[in-house]
């Protein structure tokens, strides 16, 4: 790219640009409105508790707060949602059975959801972590190894029930080998050809996510394990792009990038890289971060939040998935 010079100072001000309010709105490279956001839930059982150590402000909430929150973030402008199940301990098991069950929390919700607020899009997580004994997205091998190819005949079929009862947008979070393919090809298979997968295809393996983990009744149970045999290691990026180009080629819709907020460069380089949407998942741990830090009084809550948004944006992501995408949709509305 080449740049015109100016004929430098004081021919060049780069302060009149920045002069008012209205002339920097004008000029801003960057915008930032509530349809590029959405909006994650954890949805639990009636009796099951609400409250996620380490997340203030966010709440699991059962099937009827749901709908009430929904109908809310609707009126702000926002389209699409994310929905993450809190399955009971009991129901956890070793081969994820509580994944292929029909009446699961997950796809109860999606029917009452669709019933009632139809135009809402709804994004479901398609990974085994939730109904797992282990925490692990997968299922193990006699070794105690995620067993790949064993797993993605699940997630197949747990993409199909999710779509069947209305979900719109298939979300594989798992990091397995060749899951987009086979997923795809069970819903061809099964003629929905309308549902999208948006795929998790740069998701790193970070510490960042452990709030997430607590909000699901994982994080006991991954305890003294990790993902690095199946998510990416946060030092590379030319393997996220690689990801990224397979998944493509596998049948993506929609491709992630997660976390969000360390991650600007690689937002940026599949972006660059890549002709589908690209989502960013701000992820558990960096919205504790900023609440947290706001909460002491350190830095100011709504300035830094609509901060970290608007980079995001600006590094090159069409959706951003966030903890505070319904204040933030308040406060981009009036
Ligand atoms: C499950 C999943 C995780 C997140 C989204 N889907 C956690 C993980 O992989 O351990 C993290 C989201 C967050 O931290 O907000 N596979």
């Amino acid at each position: 790219m080449t740049y015109s010079i100016s004929r430098d100072f004081p021919f060049y001000r780069g302060r009149k640009l920045r002069s008012t309010e209205f002339l920097r709105d004008s000029v801003a490279e960057t915008k930032l409105s509530v349809e590029d956001l959405v909006m994650p839930y954890f949805i639990r059982e009636n009796d099951d508790k609400p409250l996620i150590h380490g997340m203030p402000g966010i709440k699991r909430l059962t099937e009827n707060e749901l709908i009430e929150e929904i109908k809310k973030i609707k009126d702000l402008g926002v389209k699409m949602i994310a929905i993450f199940p809190k399955v009971s301990e009991k129901k956890k098991t070793t081969d994820a059975k509580e994944a292929l069950n029909e009446n699961n929390l997950i796809c109860r919700v999606l029917r009452k959801v669709k019933k009632q607020i139809p135009e809402m899009i709804t994004i479901c997580d398609v990974a085994l972590d939730a109904y797992t004994k282990s925490g692990h997205d997968g299922v193990l091998n006699k070794q105690g190894i995620v067993d790949n190819d064993k797993t993605i005949k699940i997630l197949a079929k747990m993409s199909f029930l999710f779509a069947s009862n209305d979900c719109d947008v298939i979300a594989p979070s798992d990091m397995m080998d060749g899951r987009v393919k086979v997923i795809r090809e069970y819903l061809e298979k099964k003629k929905l050809f309308n549902t999208c997968i948006l795929s998790y295809s740069s998701k790193f393996c970070s510490n960042f996510y452990s709030p997430f983990r607590d909000a699901l009744g994982s994080k006991k149970n991954i305890e003294g394990s990790n993902k690095k045999t199946y998510q990416i290691d946060f030092r590379n990026r030319r393997e996220a792009i690689k990801e990224s180009l397979e998944d493509i080629k596998e049948g993506a819709d929609i491709l992630m990038v997660k976390p969000a907020g360390y991650y600007l460069d690689i937002i940026r380089d599949i972006k660059e890289k890549c002709l589908i949407p690209i989502a960013a998942y701000q992820v558990s741990g960096e919205y504790s971060m900023i609440k947290k830090t706001s909460e002491s009084g350190i830095i100011d809550y709504k300035n830094c939040v609509l901060e970290s948004l608007y980079c995001i944006k600006r590094s090159g992501a069409d959706l951003i998935f966030s903890y505070f995408t319904s204040e933030a949709a308040k406060w981009l509305k009036s």
